[in-house]
């Protein structure tokens, strides 16, 4: 069953998102049933069978009653099986992907993701796919557990690094704007900024597939910028895990052991390709090197970077 957003859950965007929803309200007002019934119960009987007069004899024990005990056994004995039984459908629908599904590899690290569709096409920060058409993610980590969560699909999976691990979806309909993707599982400082977004696409725009091509401008590199370095760079002089990239571009940097260097492209390209052989004084050697960026696209980041004067 397809039902819209409620105030628990983002609109329904795969299609299975329908089924998770179902078992998750059902359980829910299963819950809010039962907790009525026994906390209404208590309160109503504490309040009709207690002491009205200190004299007043303690009412007769009741020590046991087949009948009731058979009862609150038997009833939610069924009902957790039947739980159990709809669960599993339910969960092997998410585990098995289709067979035909084309396999997407996803590779989570401090602090972006990054994809590569089924004929090499990288892409960073962002997953293009069609619609209505099955999609295979086989995913693992480089440095540290992450977790892929699309809140609208309703699928969520680890990233751990020494293992692959899948999800799959179908997203029924195109969205040009994208589903978000969040890292779910704390990795460190820039674990809330490890953003993605999954764009479905119609069979006309996959013919194209315009975020393929590279393209060495400005504008490129911005995308790629935001999509890979944004966590930990900022734009606007702030410091987070690593320097800001305002004014960068000629600037003087003192390094840690007391040498200096101008920022340069060969600067810069060696940052992105080896980031522990040049670390800035009072900064973390904790950039992850990016050895599947193309020159072109390296072009493009430093092209941008030039921008932020
Ligand atoms: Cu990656 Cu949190």
């Amino acid at each position: 069953m397809e039902t819209g957003s409620s105030f628990w859950m983002p609109p329904p965007a795969s299609t299975f998102a329908g089924d998770v929803d179902d078992l998750y309200f059902f359980i829910y007002w299963l819950n809010v049933f039962f907790f009525l019934v026994i906390a209404g119960g208590t309160v109503l009987f504490a309040w009709k069978y207690r002491r009205r007069h200190p004299d007043q004899l303690a009412s007769q024990q009741m020590t046991h009653n087949t009948l009731i005990e058979a009862a609150w056994t038997i009833i939610p004995t069924i009902i957790v099986i039947g739980i159990f039984a709809w669960s599993f459908k339910v969960y092997m629908t998410l585990q098995v992907a289709p067979a035909n599904a084309p396999e997407y590899k996803v590779v989570g690290k401090q602090w972006a993701w990054e994809f590569t569709e089924p004929d090499g096409c990288q892409t960073y920060g962002e997953l293009h796919v069609e619609a209505n058409k099955p999609v295979k993610l086989l995913m693992r980590s480089e440095d540290v557990i992450h977790s892929f969560y699309v809140p609208d699909f309703r699928i969520k999976q680890d990233v751990i690094p020494g293992r692959y691990t899948g999800l799959w979806f179908q997203a029924p309909k195109p969205n040009a704007a994208g589903h978000q993707v969040f890292c779910t599982e704390y990795c460190g400082t820039s674990h809330s900024d490890m953003l993605a977004r999954i764009k479905v696409h119609t069979p006309e725009e996959m013919q194209k597939r315009e975020w393929c091509q590279v393209k060495a401008d400005a504008a490129a590199g911005e995308k790629l910028f935001k999509a890979l370095c944004a966590a930990c760079h900022s734009i606007d002089g702030n410091r987070l895990v690593g320097p800001s990239m305002k004014g960068l571009f000629g600037r003087e940097e003192k390094l840690v052991g007391g040498a200096a260097v101008t920022v340069d492209e060969n600067y810069i390209v060696e940052s992105i390709r080896v980031p522990t052989a040049k670390v800035v004084d009072t900064y973390p050697p904790a950039m992850p090197p990016f050895p599947q960026l193309k020159d072109a696209e390296i072009d493009a980041i430093i092209m941008y970077i030039k921008t932020l004067k």
